[in-house]
């Protein structure tokens, strides 16, 4: 029995076709890893607290992300924007609250009372652009412990 047919004519249109598909599922599982889904959520390790070492090459990441993905709405020092100074906050609010709110602010302002407290004060959902990842979230947490940390010395 012969399993591979010979690349010609027109027995050749069944592998182009899968490669295509094969293309497509690749190009949409790319655009789809920068996306928080609850699947990626789920196996999100815990946040580490406020106060363990630092990862100093996370915190990089951390910092260059913070600016594509956060700074439009939030400061560190200086004026508020359309949300909260972010100064501290790793300090005031758990590890966990901190991942729930990065990864998930929807859900957060849902189910905590913090967090709905603040949806209307500031009187805007917050909404990530493009969504964030577990680890883009993780990285972005050790950019604000770091500096927590380092303001915590003074
Ligand atoms: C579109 C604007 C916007 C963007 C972008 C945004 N946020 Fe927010 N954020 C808010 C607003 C507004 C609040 C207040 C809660 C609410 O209204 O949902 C908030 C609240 C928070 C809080 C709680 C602050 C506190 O004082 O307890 C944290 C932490 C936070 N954001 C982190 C982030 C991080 C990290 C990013 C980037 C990954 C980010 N946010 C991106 C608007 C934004």
């Amino acid at each position: 029995m012969n399993l591979m047919p010979p690349l010609r004519g027109a027995s050749r249109g069944p592998f182009f076709l899968v490669a295509f598909v094969g293309l497509m599922l690749g190009v949409w599982w790319m655009d789809g890893a920068n996306s928080p889904t609850p699947a990626d959520d789920a196996v999100t390790p815990p946040f580490p607290e406020w106060d363990a070492p630092i990862v100093p090459e996370l915190a990089a990441a951390g910092a260059e992300l913070f600016r594509s993905k956060c700074a439009a709405c939030h400061n560190v020092t200086g004026d508020e924007k359309l949300g909260p100074n972010l100064a501290d906050v790793t300090r005031r609010e758990s590890a966990s609250w901190m991942r729930g709110m990065i990864l998930r602010p929807d859900s957060m302002t849902e189910h905590d009372a913090t967090a709905r407290e603040l949806k209307a004060r500031y009187a805007v959902q917050m909404t990530v652009p493009g969504g964030i990842s577990g680890g883009d979230a993780r990285a972005v947490y050790e950019f604000l412990r770091r500096g927590d940390q380092g303001r915590a010395e003074r």
